[in-house]
């Protein structure tokens, strides 16, 4: 009933009486009034005039799909969006609905996760509001190999449109967070399936720290939200649509290729390149100067002897931040 009210007023630009709402949903107007003020407690605002009716005057701010749809510019995706309230993991969902065949582009938000997932069997925790939490299915026409171009692509899209709607200087950390300060804001996990020498499909899952006000002690040190840095209480479907439009410029300006000028663009935002980091091979702890990332998105990392290492997976350290 709630939802009804809410898509009624949604579509209309002017007051709308109670008397014509419970008419169009056969209740009564006492239903109508209490259904609005349960919209209210919601964080909707409505305003209500003696002779007029009610007005939708904003929305709140947690994720909305009506409101994410009007706002979207984007060609391809997000043209088929869902928005969830709650789900396991929006990458394990997108993945059953592609395996399913659904089409490129598609998007899944939700506003809560129960089992989010992070890199290297970690969770990602995504309460009620706190977070965004989406996920992208492509359907690129690229061999495997060349997939990991995409968490590069997904993270320098994230880094400017944070840049450009919260004013925060954000960057880069190789290969996946967006962090502002030494503070994570942003994680993504990209996963696909592949058969052969075909990609199926590939989907980056985004995670963006927005409203929470604290993180459990064992990240607080490195975690950080929109709501912390800037003191703001943004709208979640302004943010999103603004990152979908960005996703939409990076993966489709050159086919998911790392150009030279993609790449002199993310190492700009690269909070990595040009410091000490430590990573693994084998049992050996190996420490270097990242001064790179290779036409896969890998890091290049230099040696104390001038050569250079490519480092693809797994935990680096960089000095300085988490
Ligand atoms: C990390 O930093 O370890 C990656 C975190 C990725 C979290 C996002 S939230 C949306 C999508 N769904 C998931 O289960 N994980 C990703």
């Amino acid at each position: 009933m709630q939802k009804k009210i809410l898509d009624i007023l949604l579509n209309s630009n002017h007051f709308i009486s109670g008397q014509e709402i419970s008419d169009m949903l056969g209740v009564s107007r006492q239903a109508v009034w209490k259904a609005v003020n349960s919209l209210r407690e919601e964080g909707y605002e409505i305003e209500s005039v003696t002779s007029k009716g009610y007005r939708l005057v904003s929305s709140p701010a947690h994720l909305n799909e009506k409101r994410l749809k009007s706002l979207l510019k984007t060609k391809i995706i997000g043209k088929n969006l869902i928005v969830l309230d709650s789900v396991g993991s929006t990458n394990d969902y997108l993945k059953r609905l592609g395996s399913e065949g659904c089409e490129n582009g598609t998007v899944a938000a939700a506003r809560e996760q129960t089992k989010g997932k992070g890199r290297l069997g970690r969770q990602w925790q995504t309460k009620k509001d706190d977070g965004i939490a989406f996920s992208v299915l492509l359907k690129p026409n690229i061999s495997p190999s060349e997939v990991s171009s995409v968490t590069p692509l997904a993270g320098l899209a994230v880094c400017k449109a944070l840049r450009e709607f919260t004013g925060l200087d954000c960057f880069i950390k190789w290969p996946n967070d967006v962090i502002v300060g030494n503070k994570k804001l942003v994680g993504i996990l990209t996963e696909m399936s592949a058969e052969f020498d075909a990609v199926e499909y590939v989907i980056p899952g985004i995670g963006i720290n927005v409203s929470h006000t604290s993180f459990p002690d064992e990240i607080a040190y490195k975690a950080t939200s929109i709501l912390l840095e800037t003191g703001r209480h943004i709208d979640q479907n302004e943010l999103l649509a603004c990152v979908l439009l960005h996703l939409e410029n990076e993966f489709l300006k050159t086919n998911l290729e790392l150009t030279p000028s993609v790449k002199e663009e993310y190492t700009k935002m690269c909070a990595t390149i040009g410091r000490e980091v430590t990573f693994k091979r084998g049992t050996r702890r190996i420490s270097g100067t990242a001064v790179g990332i290779s036409d896969k998105g890998e890091l290049e990392v230099m040696l104390s002897d001038g050569t250079i290492c490519v480092v693809n997976s797994g935990e680096v350290t960089v000095q300085g931040i988490y």
